[in-house]
């Protein structure tokens, strides 16, 4: 399992204004904490609660689908190429760059196995689209489009340019090359894909984009590049046993959630900033920075009063960033909370030659690059503790499936149980939808005519 380690955070190391007495938050919060996570349970079945992403651990029949399709297609393309954004891309986005090989997309077919190339386009810069669709062979290309609601305007803009030039290319064969991920029901994406014949997978009901990873939304695009999702779902059920566990002293997800809303109301650390020390975990910050800011920033809580809460969260990355951001963290503001993802076992280790020993830099000959790599995190956190700033650490004992998904689902019920602290709907996300209404007006949507008035009203330039 995946540990956790909040002693910096402690007011005996971090001091009384800046750190927590965390054992006597941790006998305050007991019941609060336990009535939080059994009432999560007891409503995680029911409908309209937006919290079946706590059963997608479960879900054997996505699985045995996703498994199906993926042997099915298996040798068919040279190149997966996944449409979406926010929760329809970053879960897939963090979870291959941390397993698959790194540099995958420039190794040989060879190297990847026979395994295809994965691309996922989740912005609608011109030139990348029209770059990455130069350099695609599309007529080897499966194209996942994702979208929840069927209807997102930078995933169907983009479909249409793809859909277009799979046609082209493809001729009337071109539905062979997509699958559409989307809701069961409704959605224009559905009704296309209905129209048009696509294979199609279904983002369950009551689970929102942010919380998705586990549907076929992230285990789709996993399976076509051959990770073994088998792994996830041991790694993801594990821990959703220990996290049910009620008793705050034995439930990491709990504690994190709990030092993070206090060290926001009452020492004023708003600022959450995701660190790990590995290249392969720089997407999960993305991921991470996702769900964490959405499901918490809200104006209201859940008794209609105006709260504006949330914490932000920054992206990091050890050792990267010590050059970059750490003379912030160190002397700047004292309002952010570091999470350090620590990494015991790289996949590779690598030796420092005994070079250039009449040198300088002569002492780091005979090391390796691993334990340099240790001993920065190391150093960044007592460096941070020195300054009096609070930090906590999570450890995989590897990458691999089974403890990257255990890392993700614990951070998805840390968003929850932070959300209920706070009282406010983890599960919307209102504040996104004025800039999607100004959008649809700009781009002549019928329907939204009044907005573009009101968009014209306000805009200085
Ligand atoms: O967390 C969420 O629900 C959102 O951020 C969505 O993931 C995002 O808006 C994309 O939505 P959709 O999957 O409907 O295209």
């Amino acid at each position: 399992m995946i540990k956790y380690d909040y002693g910096n955070s402690d007011y005996t190391i971090a001091g009384s204004d800046n750190g927590l007495n965390i054992s006597e938050a941790f006998v305050t919060y007991k019941d609060r904490i336990a009535e939080i996570i059994t009432d999560l349970n007891k409503r995680k079945d029911k409908p309209g609660q937006f919290l079946q992403w706590m059963n997608l651990g479960y879900s054997e029949e996505t699985v045995w689908y996703v498994k199906e399709f993926a042997a099915l297609v298996e040798n068919r393309f040279d190149n997966i190429l996944v449409l979406g954004i926010g929760g329809s891309a970053l879960g897939g986005i963090a979870i291959t760059e941390a397993l698959l090989k790194p540099y995958w997309n420039f190794l040989s077919k060879e190297q990847r196995n026979g395994l295809p190339k994965i691309f996922f386009l989740d912005n609608i810069d011109p030139d990348s689209i029209s770059g990455l669709l130069d350099i695609l062979d599309l007529k080897k290309t499966l194209v996942n489009v994702i979208t929840k609601s069927g209807d997102t305007t930078e995933t169907m803009a983009q479909f249409m340019i793809v859909k277009d030039r799979l046609e082209q290319v493809l001729g009337d064969n071109y539905r062979r090359n997509i699958v559409a991920t989307t809701d069961k029901r409704t959605g224009i994406l559905r009704q296309i894909a209905e129209q048009e014949g696509y294979k199609t997978f279904v983002v369950p009901d009551d689970v929102g984009g942010r919380f998705s990873v586990f549907s076929a939304v992230g285990l789709l695009p996993l399976a076509l590049v051959g990770i073994d999702i088998d792994e996830i779902i041991n790694g993801i059920k594990d821990m959703d046993l220990a996290l049910k566990n009620t008793d705050i002293n034995q439930n990491i997800a709990a504690q994190n959630a709990l030092i993070h809303y206090l060290l926001d109301v009452r020492k004023g650390k708003n600022i959450s900033v995701m660190m790990p020390y590995s290249s392969k975990l720089r997407y999960f910050s993305d991921w991470y920075a996702h769900l964490w800011a959405e499901s918490l920033g809200k104006q209201y809580d859940n008794d209609n009063n105006v709260v504006n809460v949330g914490s932000t969260p920054i992206k990091a990355l050890g050792v990267t960033d010590q050059y970059s951001q750490l003379q912030l963290y160190n002397e700047g503001p004292n309002n952010k909370i570091i999470t350090f993802i620590r990494v015991e076992n790289f996949d590779t280790v690598v030796e420092i030659p005994k070079i250039f020993e009449y040198t300088g830099i002569g002492y780091l000959g005979g090391k390796t690059i691993n334990d340099l790599m240790n001993a920065e995190a190391d150093s960044t956190k007592v460096s941070l503790t020195d300054y009096k700033r609070p930090s906590v650490t999570v450890t995989l004992p590897k990458i691999d499936g089974y403890h990257v998904a255990q890392l993700m689902y614990m951070f998805e019920v840390q968003t929850a149980i932070a959300g209920a602290l706070y009282n406010i709907d983890t599960f919307n996300q209102p504040g996104v939808e004025q800039a999607k209404n100004y959008t649809y007006a700009l781009m002549g949507r019928a329907g939204y005519e009044d907005s573009a008035q009101n968009f014209r009203s306000k805009i200085s330039v």
